[in-house]
């Protein structure tokens, strides 16, 4: 079934105290939020995302990684692969943010790798694309989102859609403090669950949960969250304070 999500990317802030006392800040705000149907997850650094899964380990707060290596394990320095998440608790994976693109040149090619060993391995798959702002200012951003689903996500088996959330992020919005204004991002919401449906079936892409990223703060999040076609938000800045993060869950 389709779900709420409202996710935290943490990125490469906090320290291992400043993760523990975000999280016991977080879970205060939410912990007598009724959270039907809705999720509610974050992201540390892999340092800390041990700590952070025991941590949340009684609360309604899921902890997952920011990114992994496609291979199993072997001469990757400074990488880390998905038995080594699994081994400490973690379910899902970030793949495919702009900044492993663009800082990391991580390709379509690499990113369809990824997104194969994750499922493969039974993660599930928080995959990010987004348009940059020069592709929608020339209007090609539908042509661009629809091109980074099909080369690095539109190959997976049907029966793998249930482990996938779709996270869009406009690039010109992440960071910057220019949000997609709700139509723009309903326009595209829609667009990438078509583009599902056309590639699977109706009843696969009405089930997956598409989040919007880019610029998601407390003041804009429930304008965003009440188009039909988003179904959450995949939070940078406003993520790290919890009185913030805690107030864009409550606009779902
Ligand atoms: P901001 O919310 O800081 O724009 O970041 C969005 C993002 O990149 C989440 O992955």
């Amino acid at each position: 079934m389709r779900q709420k999500i409202v996710a935290g990317n943490w990125k490469m802030n906090n320290d291992k105290e400043e993760t523990k006392t975000l999280i016991e800040g977080l879970k205060k705000e939410i912990e007598n939020l009724p959270l039907d149907n809705t999720r509610v997850i974050v992201a540390p650094s892999f340092v800390n995302l041990e700590s952070a899964v025991n941590q949340s380990e009684d609360s309604n707060i899921e902890v997952v990684a920011q990114n992994m290596h496609q291979t199993k394990n072997g001469a990757y320095t400074g990488e880390v692969s998905a038995d080594m998440l699994k081994s400490i608790g973690i379910k899902s994976v970030i793949i495919g943010h702009s900044e492993r693109r663009s800082i990391f040149n991580e390709n379509d090619e690499i990113l369809a790798e990824k997104v194969d060993a994750a499922l493969a391995n039974g993660l599930e798959v928080i995959f990010c694309f987004g348009e940059k702002l020069e592709e929608r200012k020339t209007d090609n951003h539908l042509l661009e989102v629809g091109s980074q689903l099909k080369n690095s996500i539109l190959h997976i088996a049907a029966e793998d859609w249930k482990n996938v959330v779709l996270a869009y992020e406009p690039v010109w919005a992440i960071g910057t403090g220019e949000t997609a204004s709700p139509e723009q991002a309903q326009e595209m919401h829609a667009f990438i669950r078509n583009v599902v449906a056309k590639n699977f079936t109706q009843e696969i892409a009405d089930n997956v949960s598409i989040l919007y990223g880019g610029s998601v703060k407390p003041t804009n999040a429930e304008e965003i969250f009440s188009k039909p076609d988003v179904d959450g938000g995949l939070i940078g800045g406003a993520s790290l304070k919890a009185t913030d993060f805690s107030a864009i869950i409550k606009a779902i």
